[in-house]
C-alpha cells in the first residue's frame, strides 16, 4: 500500500476537528451550566491610602476588616462572565432586609460615591445576572454576606501575627493561615505603592454550590513575593 502523507494529514485533521467539535458539545452543555464563584475581600486600607482613593457613601463608614469585593461567577473553562442579561436590574425589595448588612461588609469605595444601591445594582447587573439560575437576587447578595461571615480574615491574619500595622510580613505564613482557617486555597493578590512595595490588597476565595468555601478549579495565583506589606487600617 501506498502511503500518501497528503491524504494521512488530512484525515487526520478531519479525525482531530470531529473529536473537537464532539468534546466541545458536551463541554458547553456541562460546564456552561456548572459555574462556580469567586469570591473576593479587600482590604480596605491599601485601596484608600493608595492612589484610588475611596469615598465612602453617606450612610457612613463600613465595618473594621476585610469587606467584600465581589462574587463573581466563572465558567468552568474559567472565563469571567460578565453583563449576561444587561436589562436585568436588581429589585431593592429583594435585598431590603439586608442592606444594613450589606452596608457594612459591601459598601461602595468609589469616588464620588454613587451610593451603595447604585453599586450593588451595578454589582448584580455585571456579575450576579451571569449566575441567575445559580443564585438569585436575593440568594446572591445573601451568600456574599454568609461567606463573608464564615470566616474573619483580619482575624485570622492578626492570629498568626501578621498586623495592619505597615509592617513587613512573610507572604506564606499569611497564605497557610488562610488556607487553614478557611480550608481553601487562597488566592493572595497585592498592589505596589510609588516605592514599589507590594501592599496586600485582595483575598479571593471561591464557592461552588454558593454555601461554602472549596476548593475550585484554575490556579490560585498569588502576585505578593515571598513578603508584604500589610498597610493600617482606613
Ligand atoms: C432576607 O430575606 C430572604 C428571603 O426572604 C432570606 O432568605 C434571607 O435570609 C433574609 N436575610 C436576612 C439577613 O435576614
Ligand atoms: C430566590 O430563590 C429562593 C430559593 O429558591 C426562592 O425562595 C425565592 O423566591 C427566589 N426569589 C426570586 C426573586 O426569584
Amino acid at each position: 500500500m501506498n502511503f500518501n502523507p497528503k491524504i494521512y494529514e488530512a484525515t487526520a485533521v478531519l479525525f482531530a476537528l470531529v473529536l473537537l467539535f464532539g468534546v466541545s458539545c458536551v463541554l458547553s452543555h456541562e460546564r456552561g451550566e456548572a459555574i462556580f464563584y469567586y469570591f473576593s475581600q479587600q482590604w480596605p486600607g491599601t485601596r484608600c491610602g493608595g492612589e484610588r482613593g475611596c469615598c465612602y457613601p453617606k450612610t457612613g463608614k463600613p465595618a473594621p476588616g476585610f469587606l467584600i469585593h465581589g462574587l463573581r461567577p466563572q465558567n468552568f473553562m474559567n472565563e469571567d462572565l460578565r453583563n449576561c442579561e444587561p436589562k436585568d436590574q436588581l429589585i431593592p425589595s429583594q435585598i431590603s432586609n439586608m442592606t444594613s448588612e450589606l452596608k457594612k461588609r459591601w459598601p461602595s469605595l468609589d469616588c464620588p460615591s454613587r451610593g451603595n444601591m447604585r453599586y450593588w445594582k451595578s454589582e448584580w447587573t455585571t456579575y450576579g445576572t451571569c449566575g441567575n439560575y445559580v443564585l438569585n437576587q436575593t440568594q446572591y447578595f445573601k451568600t456574599a454576606l454568609l461567606l463573608k461571615s464564615e470566616v474573619d480574615l483580619l482575624k485570622v491574619l492578626i492570629k498568626a501575627g501578621i498586623k495592619p500595622d505597615g509592617g513587613l510580613y512573610d507572604f506564606n505564613t499569611a497564605f497557610e493561615a488562610i488556607r487553614i482557617a478557611t480550608g481553601y486555597m487562597p488566592g493572595i493578590f497585592c498592589v505596589k505603592d510609588k516605592a514599589g512595595n507590594r501592599l496586600l490588597d485582595t483575598i479571593v476565595g471561591c464557592t461552588v454550590e454558593g454555601t461554602k468555601y472549596n476548593d475550585c478549579p484554575g490556579m490560585w495565583g498569588s502576585d505578593c513575593g515571598s513578603t508584604f506589606k500589610f498597610p493600617p487600617p482606613a
